[in-house]
Order: C-alpha cells, then sequence, then structure tokens
C-alpha cells in the first residue's frame, strides 16, 4: 500500500488540495547557479528570481535603485545569461507514467535543456510553460542538470523587429528622456521593463516564478476555475465550474460538487478521455438557501462559501480533490441612452446596483518583480482601502499580478479593472506572436476568472486613442494596415477568447474607449476621448488646476493626474549631498517625463510662492514638499469635479460614475503621478485622498461667482444634511461668522446642491471680508447636528495671495496612547497645508497635508515597527506653507 499524501498547491484565489496515491511534485525553487554567456561572472542565484536580483544579493553590482545605476547597469540586459540548477529524482517519481517539467514564468526569451538536451523554448514572461522530461531523467541518485539560456531581451526584441521587415511596428524606441530601450513591444515581457515615463529601464531575464516537476500515473488537474452566475429570470444562483483534465486513460470518473453551507451538492459520472480535455459542470444553488453576497468595500460585506469537488473512479478510489472560495457578485457595465444627452452611459453596476468606482491605477510594485512581497503588497492593497478607495485599474504596461494580490482585493472589497498587457504601441501581429498571446490570454483569463474582484477586462491601455490620435505618424495610406492589424490582435483573438472563456464579465477593447461607440466604428473611433461615450484619460499640466472648468465632464474617468516628488527619506538612501537639489543632474535623471520638473513648479507657482530658502538643502526639502502640495490640490479638485458630476447633465455630459487617479504606486524612488513613495510613504495626495474619496463628501465650487455647494453621498441609504460653511480670515483661528443651508434630502448614490450664494452677498455679509482676507472652511451636517463626512475647505484667493497669513509657529508633543503615537499639535494661527513628516520611520498619520484652522490638533502615527516616543519625537518635522518662503 502506496501511502496517501496531500500535497497543496496555490492556485488562483484559494489553496487546492490534490490527493493522489503517490507523491507527484519536486520543487526545484532554491539555489540555482548563474553565469553570463563569456562566463566571467557565475554567482548563486535564487529561483524565483532575476539577473538583477542575484548580482546584488551577491554584491556584484551596487543597488540598482541608486544615483544612475540604472544606466551604469544596462550591461546586464545587453548580455545573455544561464541559470543552472543540479536534482535527483526519486525512483518512485522516475517511474511515474508521464513527469512534466512546469516553468510558471520564465522572463523572457529562453531555451530550456535537461540532462543536454533541448527540452522547449520560451518567449512570453506572461505564460506558464509545460515540457514532458520523463525519457530525459536520470536513474535514482544519479544528478540531472537543467539548464535555462535566456537570451538579452533587448537584443531579441532588436531581431524581431528586424525580422519584421515589411513595415514598421511604432513607437520604434521611447523618447530620450526616459534613457529605456527599444522595441518593446516586440516582447511579451512587462512593457515598463524598458523605462516609461515614471520608471527606470531594467530588462529584467530570470525565473520570476517558481520551477517545479509534476509526476502522476492516471490524471492530473491542469486547471481550475468556479464562476457563480446568476440567472436573472428565475433569480437563482449556479456556479460554473470547469476543471481541466490530463488523464492517461479514459476513465468514468464521479465528480461531486458541494458548497456544503449553501446546502448544495452534485454529483456526475463523466468520462475522461485521454489527453487535455475540459470538464465543465453547472451547481444550481439549493433556492432554500440564502446566498450573501459580495459587496465592494463601503458598500457591504464579502462573505465567502467553501467549493468542494472530488472525483474518484468507479470503485472509489479518489483521484481529485480541490477545494476553493466561491464569492457571489453580479457585475454589468452599463452603455445605454440618457435622457438630454447625446452618447451613452458607462457605469458598473455590482449586484444591481449602479457603483461610483473610486480608486486609482496600479503599476509594477518594483523593477525586479522576485522582490515584491506579499507584505509589501497587502501595504499598498490597505492603503488603497484605507484612502476610501473601491477600485484599481491593473494597467496594461505592467505585469498580470500575483494570485494573492487577487485574493487580497477580493478580501478587501476592491473591484479590479484588469487590462491585458499591451500598452501606448502598435503590435506585431504574425504566427508566433498572435498565438504567444492567444495562450497568454487563455492561462491568464483562467487564473483569474474565479475573482469576484475582477470586474471587467480591457485589452489594452490607449492603443485604440493612439491610433485615433495618430501618435506614430502613420502615412494614410498604410493606416489600413494598423487598423486590421488592432482589430486582429485586440478583437479576432483577444476578445474572442475571452468571450468565450469567461462571458461572466464586461470587456473592453481599450482604456480610453468611446465602447459600444468605438465598436460601431470598427473598434477605432473618430475621438475616444468624447466624453459623451466611454471612459477618458486626461492630462494637463500648465493649466490652472483649480478650474474645475478645463476637465471634461466625461462619463467615467479612468486616468487623471499631477506628477510630485517624493519626500527626501525615500530619496536620501539613494542619492548623495551633490544630488540634493532641484537643479541637480540627479533630479533631471530620476524625471523621465519631458520637462516635468518645471511643469510642476509652474503649476504650483500660479498659487503658491516657491521656495527661496537661502539654504540650498532647506529650499530643495521645500520645494519637494511644495510639488506634494500642488499635486495634492489639484487631484483633490479633479476627484470632487468628477464626483458631484455622477446625477447631473450639463450641456449633454455628466453622470460621471468613476474616478480613477493615475497613479496609486511607485516602481522606484522617483517623481511621479503616485499618491504612494516607493517603499509605502503615502504623499499628501494619498492623506488627501481618504477625504476626497469618503462615502459622504461635501464638494465646492464656483461657477460665475456663485458659490455651491453639494453632497455627494455614495452610500445605499438616503440621508437629510445640510451644509455648514464656517468663514474665518487668514489672521484668525476663530470664525468670524457661521452659515447653514436648509435641511435637505440626500438620495443615496446622488450629489445634490444643498448651498448656493453668491461669493460677493456672503463676503458682505460677514464682517470685513474680502476675497484675499477670507477663507472658506465647509462640512455637512445631519438634523441631529452630527458631521457627515469630512469637512473641506474654499480658497477665495490664491494662498499666496492671502492677506493676513501669518506663519504659524506650530509646536508638537508626542506621547503614547491606545491607537499609537499621539501628536499634540498647537498653533499660534491659521497654517495651510501642515505636512508631519516622521523621516525614515515607517509608518503613518491619522490624518496629514490639513488645513489647520484651531489651535490645537491631535494626529495618531501608527507605526509599521515599534517605535519609542523619543524616536519620533527626534525624526519629526512639521511644514505648513508658509515655511517655504519665510525662513
Ligand atoms: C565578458 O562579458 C562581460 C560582461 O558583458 C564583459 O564586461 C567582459 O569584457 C567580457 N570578457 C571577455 C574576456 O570578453
Ligand atoms: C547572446 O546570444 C546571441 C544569440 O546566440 C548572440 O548572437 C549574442 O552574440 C550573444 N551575446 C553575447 C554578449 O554573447
Ligand atoms: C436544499 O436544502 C434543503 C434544506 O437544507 C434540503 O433539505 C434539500 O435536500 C436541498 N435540496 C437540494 C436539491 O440539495
Ligand atoms: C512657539 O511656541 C512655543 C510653545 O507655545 C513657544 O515656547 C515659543 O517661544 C514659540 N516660538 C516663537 C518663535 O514664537
Ligand atoms: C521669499 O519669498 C517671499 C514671498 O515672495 C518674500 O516675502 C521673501 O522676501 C523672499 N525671501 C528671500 C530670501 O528672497
Amino acid at each position: 500500500m502506496i501511502p496517501r499524501m496531500f500535497i497543496c498547491l496555490l492556485v488562483s484565489l484559494a489553496t487546492i488540495c490534490d490527493v493522489w496515491s503517490e507523491p507527484f511534485r519536486q520543487s526545484l525553487d532554491g539555489r540555482w547557479r548563474l553565469w553570463n554567456s563569456n562566463r566571467s561572472l557565475a554567482l548563486p542565484a535564487r529561483v524565483p528570481g532575476c539577473v538583477h536580483s542575484a548580482l546584488t544579493q551577491r554584491g556584484f553590482i551596487q543597488d540598482p535603485y541608486f544615483r544612475f545605476n540604472d544606466l551604469a547597469h544596462q550591461w546586464i540586459s545587453l548580455d545573455n545569461w544561464t541559470y543552472v540548477t543540479t536534482f535527483a529524482v526519486s525512483d518512485r517519481l522516475r517511474s511515474a507514467q508521464k513527469v512534466l517539467l512546469i516553468l510558471d514564468g520564465v522572463d523572457t526569451a529562453a531555451s530550456v535543456w535537461l540532462n543536454g538536451v533541448l527540452v522547449g523554448h520560451a518567449d512570453n514572461m506572461f505564460r506558464q510553460y509545460v515540457f514532458p522530461v520523463r525519457e530525459l531523467l536520470e536513474e535514482e541518485e544519479e544528478e540531472n542538470v537543467l539548464r535555462v539560456d535566456l537570451l538579452s531581451p533587448v537584443l531579441y526584441a532588436n531581431e524581431r523587429r528586424k525580422a519584421h521587415w515589411a513595415y514598421r511596428v511604432p513607437p520604434e524606441c521611447p523618447p530620450d528622456v526616459q534613457k529605456g530601450q527599444c522595441h518593446v513591444n516586440f516582447i511579451r515581457k512587462e512593457q515598463s521593463s524598458f523605462s516609461w515615463d515614471w520608471g527606470p529601464s531594467f530588462p529584467t531575464m530570470g525565473l520570476w516564478k517558481g520551477v517545479r516537476l509534476e509526476a502522476f500515473d492516471a490524471m492530473r488537474l491542469v486547471r481550475f476555475s468556479a464562476v457563480p452566475l446568476r440567472n436573472a429570470s428565475l433569480s437563482r444562483w449556479t456556479v460554473r465550474v470547469e476543471l481541466l483534465v490530463e488523464a492517461l486513460r479514459p476513465a468514468r470518473v464521479d465528480v461531486t460538487l458541494a458548497v456544503p453551507e449553501l446546502s448544495s451538492q452534485l454529483t456526475v459520472t463523466s468520462q475522461f478521455l485521454p489527453g487535455t480535455t475540459r470538464h465543465v459542470f453547472t451547481l444550481h444553488v439549493n433556492t432554500s438557501s440564502q446566498v450573501r453576497l459580495w459587496w465592494p468595500s463601503g458598500l457591504g460585506e464579502r462573505p465567502s462559501y467553501r467549493l468542494l469537488v472530488t472525483a474518484s473512479s468507479q470503485d472509489g478510489l479518489p483521484l481529485l480533490h480541490t477545494e476553493s472560495k466561491v464569492y457571489f457578485r453580479t457585475v454589468d457595465l452599463v452603455q445605454e441612452p440618457i435622457a438630454d444627452s447625446p452618447g451613452l452611459s458607462f457605469y458598473f453596476r455590482v449586484n444591481g446596483r449602479p457603483v461610483f468606482l473610486k480608486g486609482s491605477n496600479w503599476i509594477p510594485a518594483h523593477a525586479f518583480q522576485d522582490q515584491v512581497t506579499p507584505d509589501a503588497l497587502k501595504n499598498l492593497l490597505q492603503s488603497a482601502v484605507d484612502a476610501n478607495m473601491n477600485a484599481l485599474r491593473v494597467w496594461g504596461g505592467g505585469v498580470y499580478e500575483q494570485d494573492v494580490f487577487y485574493s487580497m482585493c477580493d478580501e478587501m472589497g476592491l473591484m479590479v479593472w484588469q487590462d491585458f498587457m499591451f500598452a501606448c504601441a502598435t503590435y506585431p501581429t504574425d504566427d508566433d506572436f498572435i498565438n504567444t498571446v492567444r495562450e497568454e490570454v487563455i492561462q491568464q483569463v483562467w487564473r483569474l476568472k474565479s475573482h469576484p474582484s475582477v470586474i471587467v477586462w480591457s485589452a489594452n491601455n490607449e492603443n485604440e486613442a493612439a491610433l485615433a490620435g495618430d501618435w506614430f505618424h502613420i502615412p494614410p495610406s498604410q493606416r489600413p494596415t494598423y487598423l486590421k492589424d488592432y482589430v486582429t490582435l485586440y478583437v479576432d483573438n483577444i476578445r474572442a477568447l475571452v468571450k468565450e472563456e469567461d462571458p461572466s464579465r464586461p470587456f473592453l477593447v481599450s482604456s480610453p474607449t468611446n465602447g459600444a461607440k468605438s465598436e460601431q466604428e470598427g473598434y477605432v473611433a473618430g475621438d475616444p476621448y468624447d466624453p459623451h461615450y466611454g471612459d477618458t484619460h486626461f492630462y494637463s499640466y500648465l493649466h490652472d488646476c483649480w478650474h474645475w472648468s478645463t476637465f471634461p465632464r466625461t462619463r467615467f474617468a479612468s486616468e487623471y493626474g499631477f506628477q510630485s516628488w517624493p519626500s527626501f527619506s525615500t530619496l536620501q538612501p539613494v542619492s548623495v549631498p551633490e544630488d540634493w537639489s532641484y537643479s541637480s543632474s540627479f533630479s533631471a535623471h530620476r524625471q523621465h517625463h519631458q520637462d516635468g520638473n518645471q511643469q510642476m513648479l509652474q503649476q504650483a507657482a500660479i498659487h503658491f510662492h516657491l521656495p527661496n530658502s537661502t539654504d540650498p538643502l532647506r529650499r530643495f526639502k521645500d520645494t519637494l514638499y511644495l510639488t506634494q502640495v500642488m499635486q495634492a490640490q489639484c487631484v483633490k479638485t479633479q476627484t470632487d469635479f468628477y464626483r458631484r458630476s455622477r446625477s447631473e447633465i450639463i450641456d449633454g455630459k455628466g453622470h460621471t460614475m468613476g474616478a480613477l487617479y493615475w497613479q496609486l504606486n511607485d516602481v522606484w524612488q522617483a517623481p511621479s503621478w503616485s499618491s504612494i513613495e516607493f517603499g509605502g510613504k503615502w504623499k499628501m495626495l494619498h492623506y488627501f485622498a481618504q477625504d476626497f474619496f469618503a462615502d459622504v463628501l461635501p464638494v465646492s465650487f464656483e461657477d460665475s461667482d456663485m458659490l455651491l455647494i453639494y453632497a455627494v453621498s455614495d452610500l445605499s441609504g438616503d440621508i437629510k444634511v445640510r451644509a455648514v460653511v464656517s468663514v474665518y480670515t487668514w489672521s484668525d483661528a476663530d470664525p468670524v461668522c457661521t452659515l447653514k443651508s436648509q435641511l435637505l434630502p440626500v438620495p443615496g448614490g446622488s450629489a445634490v446642491p444643498v448651498f448656493k450664494q453668491p461669493v460677493a452677498a456672503l463676503l458682505a455679509g460677514c464682517g470685513h471680508c474680502t476675497r484675499l482676507t477670507c477663507l472658506l472652511s465647509f462640512r455637512l451636517e445631519d438634523g441631529g447636528g452630527r458631521q457627515q463626512g469630512p469637512s473641506n475647505h474654499h480658497f477665495l484667493c490664491s494662498p499666496k495671495d492671502a492677506q493676513g497669513l501669518r506663519r504659524p509657529n506650530i509646536t508638537a508633543k508626542v506621547q503614547e496612547s491606545s491607537e499609537g503615537l499621539l501628536v499634540r499639535l498647537h498653533s499660534s494661527a491659521i497654517a495651510p497645508f501642515v505636512w508631519l513628516d516622521a523621516g525614515s520611520l515607517p509608518g503613518r498619520f491619522s490624518s496629514n497635508g490639513f488645513l489647520m484652522l484651531s489651535r490645537d490638533k491631535p494626529v495618531v502615527f501608527q507605526p509599521w515597527r515599534p517605535t519609542s516616543v523619543a524616536e519620533l519625537t527626534t525624526s519629526l518635522t512639521i511644514t505648513s506653507l508658509s515655511d517655504v518662503y519665510w525662513p
């Protein structure tokens, strides 16, 4: 009797355990050897891992993120590298009917050799590769040699480009300011690894996911998915379970599916044929059971149910036993005519309820994916939820994220807009390319479709816009070729495959897109940015961002943003003192967006005095701070505008139902559009997001000198609120007067005007106020006088023109408290944009970057490691706006 063993593997969202009559897996992860083509370098290297990480860990190169090392380390990805491991296999594994070598992630162009025999090639970072190897394995105790030869991705992309002689596939190269490599669109690899406008060029090479042997005698589970579907007409749930099984001989198998908590079970006898076959089962959820739904963050709970799947032979021998989590929810993308507006709506409905998507865009969390830990992901995703986000767009120039990313999104209620990994380029459509993409799409859709967090697939980032706007200067005579390639790749292949593999959620061909309208226009609309249809991306760095009228009143804002610099404590470990000025070559080097550093100052100068300290280091730090103030205030203004536009149609535009700013996270320490710095520190923008994404929010704006305040509510139920407006002079921390509006109903999921008054009348009725001497703070209050949502503020002039603003003397006392370290702030005057910086102490504040209108304010610092009162007291610096020009 062979002892039974449980072997667990991570498949999609849950641990799945298979029971087999013998052991069948052997991990080949761990310590391998690595060398370059002429063997001048040879070193141990971890798998999963990459060449850059191995060279860094072994001290062969200095930290790739330090100063200009992205340039200094360019040689690495111009060389070819070889990974080698040796291993012995047990007799039992050797004697199995079939043994497979499985590589979960090869980055990227590679040939794989076992004991000197070529077993296959890899050309796509986003695919798993499986090679049968039983005949090649040595006897027990003998050593097997597994070798993976990696070709320079830069060279490979160039070679593919040269082979594509008939016409060019632009862009050939990134802009010079990105200091990147060319032809990344010819290689199925993280597109931003050849550089981006926020990231360095580190064309990685390696085995970035696990490697193992899998041996079996009868059958194995290749893939598994469980997708709940709701039959609307019958008001019933089913779970569509798919098994992809590789069997060696025909077998009659009893398959049992059960969701015990819902008293639902199904047993079917299936014929498993030899080869790899798909088996689809429909489990009807017992109608007498109450199914509890999965809701996005802020809208409800996320209960999961255990699904058990077993397969056994006719004589009762267990063959398979897998288990996963199932969450029930529906999602639709609604594109239908709207009264008083040309065009179509564009919003998501979850469980039948329209949901405003609040969030941002996700980019790779590190240039070296092997260094992205579950803790780092968790910290970023928790930061998103804590800033009241309910959605993230996994952007198409990065990677399909790790399984744990999606399981965390499931648990936290973060909806995922999932792009396929194509961005800002045209792509080839030769057979090799299409075939590898098809396999990539099938594998990724299978891997992710059981996750309720994934609410939409989108085939590419900005490639419709690139053709429509002729970014690549394609001669008119050649345009049909590119349009045809576009449709071939994204429609005839990707869309067709996704429709077949996952009809359970909506599919978009691009972003931005006009959606249904783009499809009517042959998939490339005349203007994919048309605010009457679909989603838009919008950037404008030099227009005054405080003017809401410069923003498109779009149906859905899937990208918008402004750059800022990370804090000094983030830059310090990768720089030296000579770098610490805004005009240093380091500052220029880390900026990958043309004129970006200048644009930040120009935008900031519209409303603020620029730092002018005579102490250069102080001026540098003040400038970093001011770019964050500018970014936070710009993105806040724009987001406030989108949120208050959800219920209105003005000049045919509006019903905005999404605000995903660009971008959540950073890939390295550099200026970018992110709200979280590399390492996890929140920028001022992220603290602002906590407020501007709150479920209930007061928003102000001026329309021809009329001050309006809207109450925005994402709640399920209706509320009744009034606006409370307090008028302050810049010189005093006590309001000069306070106005209250009538109590008004605000239905769940709406934006309603609750206050309207001409600014002139408001000021005239309030002492000696003028636009220059006064500012407004406002909040919402319910009938019982309880505040609903955060307070907000409205400047009546640029802070640089404010009269009476004094330099506040802000002092802080730190003490222990039950929630963390309590910082008691005291200010002698009104202070705008008060910024607490704990330096290199990891953690975050309960609130930051705020307008300090009271003399005292408590703020809690939650450290991410044990931190004493003394440490925080020493590290803490406090800056407010006037500090930067009254030193
Ligand atoms: C071997 O390759 C390294 C890295 O590409 C290069 O710097 C070195 O000059 C080469 N050595 C010889 C002897 O060719
Ligand atoms: C890498 O391999 C390719 C293909 O074999 C070869 O053309 C190229 O010269 C190699 N590069 C180096 C640095 O050896
Ligand atoms: C549905 O659930 C009820 C109560 O748990 C149970 O008695 C019944 O057998 C179930 N029906 C089916 C079809 O499983
Ligand atoms: C700032 O406030 C502290 C504490 O209130 C006080 O001791 C100090 O003298 C003040 N400094 C200035 C420059 O006013
Ligand atoms: C810095 O700028 C402020 C505001 O424009 C001005 O009042 C101050 O005199 C300037 N200081 C220096 C040292 O130039």
